[in-house]
């Protein structure tokens, strides 16, 4: 466990009292800054463990000792990580006893990114953020709260409680799902209308991001294809940025060849504008009419040339939301259909949480309680897997292109 230095280090240490409980054997690495803010003889004592700080000290156990701690650890977390360590992370500095067994280490690496909300915000950490999350380092984002210095933002280190239940998660979570290639996708379409407007929905994609998390973590292949989204790419996840419903359904029948699993949680716009105009529209006395044509509906294509490939597909709805689901199952040749309601409070678009209901081919239907959509992917995930347990899974012909892709005068 690596600790440096912001004001939430004196947090690491319930953090480390807690794993140790848990029969963790911990061994704790704080920076310089660090040990100006907490003892080390603080770490030592709720570990059990020596601490170590200084690169050039006596080895005490092993020989060159970052070296051999980055062999021994089975993860590592960096908690608070601050932006000047993930900043030297992001660009490869190893200049201190943590940086250095940072990048010396094969273990997953969980950083809780703890600071001022402005300095979470600057654009060089979120990218710094970003350029980790892609080399496969898992980040917990910072809560909201009150922080250091009395104002309110996002910056917070979350509770010790619930950064031992991620790395719980991330030492325990079953790799049920290792090497099976996956497609996901997520979040909303943009339809031009011209060259500054478009028709799109208010899908966030957190839920289809979720899916591909929770499918990386248990050790899928993931792709995801992701419309418009103020998201983060997922740790270990392949993300492939689309706009319109058109280039989605060519990224996804691309792709759906190599994957054993498709799970379409992306909120395709059914209509784009048949002409999206050159030039700006300009306002006018009367009416404006926009004639719409419909979009290949992805899924449904998919499910016309399935084989034994597993497909997952959302409906969304506001009313009769089962009998709704089980139509669009069959309509679709879905395996599993994921329904949730889109007006009630804490579900479907924008929200951090959502319940579902999952109805499979068989009738089986399953009710997945409001909670975090991490939690809800990985019930989605279970489900899933009960699904390939349950059948052959073989490779499988690519779908034959839709009939109703748009030439370049936007008719089908
Ligand atoms: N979907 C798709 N292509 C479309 C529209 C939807 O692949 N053009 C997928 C969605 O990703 C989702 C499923 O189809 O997995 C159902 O989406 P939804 O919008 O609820 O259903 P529709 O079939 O569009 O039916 P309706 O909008 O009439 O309820």
């Amino acid at each position: 466990m690596g600790v440096s230095g912001g004001i939430a280090a004196y947090k690491a240490a319930e953090i480390v009292s807690r794993l140790t409980r848990l029969g963790a054997d911990v061994h704790v690495i704080m920076t310089a800054a660090a040990t100006r803010l907490v003892g080390p003889m603080t770490f030592q004592g709720v570990s059990g463990n020596p601490v170590a700080t200084d690169l050039f000290a006596e080895p005490r156990r092993w020989n060159i000792e970052h070296i051999a701690l980055a062999d021994r650890a089975q993860l590592v977390l960096v908690a608070p990580a601050t932006a000047n360590v993930m900043g030297k992370l992001a660009a490869g500095i190893a200049d201190d006893f943590l940086t250095t067994t940072i990048l010396a280490t094969e273990a997953p690496v969980i950083l809780a990114p703890a600071m001022h909300d402005r300095m979470w915000r600057n654009p060089i950490v979120q990218a710094n953020a970003e350029r980790l999350r892609r080399a496969g380092f898992a980040i917990i984002e910072p809560e909201y709260g009150r922080l250091a210095s009395g104002a309110l933002g996002q910056g917070r280190l979350p509770d010790p409680e619930s950064v031992v239940e991620v790395v719980v998660q991330a030492m325990f979570r079953p790799k049920d799902l290792a090497g099976v290639p996956v497609l996901v996708t997520a979040g909303p379409t943009r339809e031009r209308i011209d060259p500054v407007r478009y028709l799109s929905n208010f899908s966030s994609g957190k839920m289809g991001y979720s899916l591909a998390a929770a499918a990386a973590e248990r050790g899928a292949r993931v792709t995801l294809v992701s419309g418009p989204v103020d998201l983060p790419s997922p740790p270990g996840v392949e993300v492939v940025r689309v706009d319109s419903a058109v280039e989605m359904a060519e990224e996804v029948w691309r792709r759906a060849a190599a994957a054993q699993v498709v799970v379409m949680a992306a909120a395709v716009a059914d209509y784009r504008a048949a002409e999206a105009a050159t030039a700006k529209l300009k306002r006018g006395s009367g009416d404006l009419v926009i004639r719409l044509v419909p979009n290949p509906d992805i899924i449904g294509e998919l499910g016309r040339t399935k084989g034994k490939r597993l497909l997952v597909g959302f409906a969304a709805e506001t009313d009769d939301l089962v009998i709704n689901a089980r139509a669009k199952l069959a309509a679709k040749n879905l395996d599993l259909v994921c329904a949730n309601w889109v007006d009630r409070a804490g579900q479907g678009f924008g929200t951090d949480t959502n319940a579902l209901t999952l109805i499979d081919r068989s009738g089986g239907v399953l009710e997945v309680p409001l909670q975090d959509k991490r939690a809800v992917a990985h019930a989605v995930w279970d489900r899933v897997r009960g699904l390939l347990g349950a059948g052959e899974t073989e490779v499988l012909v690519p779908p034959a292109p839709d009939p109703c892709l748009p030439s370049g005068d936007g008719q089908c």
